[in-house]
């Protein structure tokens, strides 16, 4: 098997990008031409960006899991699907080939239709990185089920507002996942979030870690007496159910802005091709290859290159339960090492934080199967770029420096490995079908080169965002309405002289940290709600692991008396409320905050003084109480 449109030259990707952008519908027409569809398209793009409303190949009949499992059984049958490696070495890898993977996913889904769930229903999966999580999510495809993952390190309230918000009627979840030296009780955070969410009439449990679960009777069942009834019924098959190009296929929140996570819609058609273009040429996957991508399938980069792209690409791709410093810093040499790991992907957290741990994990493990590495989630700076082209790749590896959003589906500027000339640092050029423009404040396009932008996106791509669940609006708002006619990312960007792309971070109140999204306004909610909270701003502040850093400014109600406790009790609401990746890391107590005469905070100034850079504070003479600032410089963390 070889990959039609795989590009094999920089000369091929720029005719690609070419034809892409002279004419979309006959390039992405001929992408994909090599999918199994049950009906083909009636037109190949409709779009408009003041709506939103954007079609790909509508009128077209499909379901994903055909193209994942069904069509790979006649070639790639025995072929490994999922080498799955546990978080205890000690314990057996699982390897699922192609035949057991489509069985198994057929098996579960027969287990969601017993227990009522039809097309169009939602579905919350909460769980661990254990196959079954691949599984449950193919296998609500496989049904025309819309799932929406929620990664497992949120908290019970955070389940509840994306359970609530999505209306979901089924929730898939493990007794406990195990995260290192850590087992997180899974289904106890789902029983707490469950009291706020009616709608939710099912939960079935995946057993993993044998963490006393209480289970609810009439709601709970178990996975596994589940699969054995199906067993007793026969296994009977289940046809995939035929959707149409633009049904949702899931929805997976993610932070913004404001205070409230939004639901973002990916659609079957348009996202499988895009998914599966996108993975086989930014990491030029070659049939055969193993491929490591280290993200949880919680995120859209496990979506889209732990699932449905390298399984759409009948490639094998492992997942790993763990984290990369359990049981110690060498962890990742080791699997690429046991499993001749071909392609690895990674964070620059990941990274940065390994790269602390020197050479000593690193020597002596054989990662010469390596052919290219690539990175995702946040920019990477260039001592962390070298360090894994050299230590990792051993100078003979491409670095592919992937740059794309939960929105945006599947990578959207990065190097084609190998193919385009790398500069570390960099996401060099826009991949075929993509076309990035800079603009000012006002939306005005900076042309040229060796220019700085806000990031937007001119034309539609298979693989985009088409709505916010339940609030089209928003969609509207967030991301078509700040710049007119243009797909706004949310980043600062730089164009150098020779039209690279390096993205230089949010220009919102996102915060990116260790790749993890988080708004600002979210965990200022979080803090308030903190008894003794009055007030609070968050502004993010550099990081040398994490990239970015969370720094709180706190007004308490009272003198605080014990700093560190309360410090601790805040941090612990923060983690009830949102999760533990929220947590802050530092907690300036201050008398008030920056404000306008209006009652804006001024959070440039809060930004500066977290980043360290007191003498560069700008204008402050609008504030209503300018004192304020000099006893928060004082009190700098
Ligand atoms: O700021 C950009 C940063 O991560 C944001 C998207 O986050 P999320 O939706 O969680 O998706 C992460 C995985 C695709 C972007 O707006 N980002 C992502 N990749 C890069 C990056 N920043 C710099 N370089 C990258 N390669």
């Amino acid at each position: 098997m070889s990959y039609p449109y795989q590009l094999k030259s920089f000369e091929d990707y720029q005719q690609a990008w070419q034809h892409s952008v002279t004419d979309p519908e006959g390039f992405w027409a001929n992408v994909a031409d090599h999918f199994y569809w049950r009906r083909k398209w009636d037109k190949v793009l409709e779009w408009d960006f003041k709506t939103p409303d954007v079609k790909w190949f509508s009128g077209a009949r499909l379901n994903i899991t055909e193209n994942c499992l069904d069509r790979h059984l006649g070639t790639l049958g025995n072929q490994p699907a999922i080498i799955w490696e546990p978080n205890d070495p000690e314990e057996r890898h699982r390897i699922l080939t192609y035949r057991e993977l489509y069985n198994k996913v057929c098996q579960f889904a027969n287990v969601l239709k017993n227990n009522g769930v039809k097309k169009g229903d939602r579905v919350c999966i909460y769980m661990g990185m254990i196959p079954e999580l691949a599984i449950a999510v193919l296998a609500c495809a496989r049904i025309g089920a819309i799932h929406s993952v929620v990664f497992g390190g949120f908290s019970a309230q955070s389940i509840a507002d994306r359970i609530q918000d999505a209306q979901c009627n089924l929730v898939i979840t493990c007794d406990g996942a195990f995260r290192g030296a850590k087992d997180i009780p899974l289904k106890s955070v789902i029983d707490d979030a469950l009291m706020a969410c009616p709608s939710v009439k099912r939960v079935i449990v995946c057993t993993r870690t044998r963490t006393p679960v209480s289970m609810l009777k009439g709601r709970d069942v178990w996975w596994e007496d589940e699969i054995k009834q199906v067993e007793t019924m026969g296994n009977p098959p289940v046809p995939a159910e035929e959707m149409e190009a633009e049904d949702m296929l899931f929805i997976l929140y993610t932070s913004g802005s404001t205070g409230k996570p939004k639901g973002v819609v990916h659609t079957c058609g348009g996202y499988m091709v895009y998914a599966n273009y996108t993975f086989i040429n930014s990491f030029q996957y070659k049939p055969g290859q193993v491929y490591f991508c280290t993200a949880d399938i919680g995120w859209i980069t496990g979506h889209s290159y732990i699932v449905y792209g390298p399984l759409s690409a009948g490639a094998t791709t492992l997942m790993f339960e763990g984290v990369p410093t359990y049981p110690d810093a060498g962890r990742f040499w080791d699997i690429v090492d046991k499993f001749r790991v071909n392609i690895l992907y990674t964070a620059p957290t990941a990274i940065r934080s390994l790269m602390g741990y020197g050479l000593g994990p690193v020597n002596h493990k054989d990662l010469s199967s390596l052919t290219t590495l690539g990175t995702v989630g946040e920019p990477i700076n260039e001592e962390a770029w070298h360090w894994y082209k050299d230590q990792i790749g051993k100078g003979k590896c491409p670095i592919t420096d992937t740059w794309w959003q939960t929105e945006t589906g599947g990578i959207m500027i990065a190097p084609i490995a190998g193919i385009t000339p790398e500069k570390p640092g960099y996401a060099t050029l826009p991949l075929p079908g993509i076309q990035p423009i800079l603009v000012d404040e006002t939306g005005k396009e900076i042309e040229g080169n060796g220019v700085n932008g806000n990031l937007c996106i001119k034309f539609p791509w298979p693989g985009m965002i088409r709505t916010t669940y339940g609030d089209h609006e928003r969609c509207r708002t967030t991301y078509f309405s700040t710049y007119e006619n243009l797909y706004f990312t949310g980043d600062g960007c730089l164009r150098d002289e020779d039209g690279y792309y390096r993205i230089t971070g949010r220009v919102d109140d996102v915060l990116n940290v260790s790749g993890h999204r988080i708004g600002t306004a979210e965990v200022e909610n979080a803090i308030n709600m903190h008894a003794g909270v009055v007030e609070s701003a968050v502004v993010g502040y550099p990081h040398e692991i994490k990239g970015q850093g969370i720094y709180a400014f706190v007004i308490a109600e009272k003198q605080v008396k014990d700093p560190e406790l309360t410090r601790k009790d805040i941090m612990q609401t923060v983690s009830r409320i949102i999760g533990p990746i929220a947590k802050p890391d530092k907690i300036q107590f201050v008398s008030g905050l920056p404000k306008t005469r209006s009652g804006k905070i001024m959070r440039r100034i809060l930004r500066k003084i977290a980043e360290g850079e007191m003498d560069n504070l700008g204008d402050t003479t609008t504030l209503l109480d300018p004192a304020v600032v000099e006893e928060i410089k004082t009190g700098r963390l």
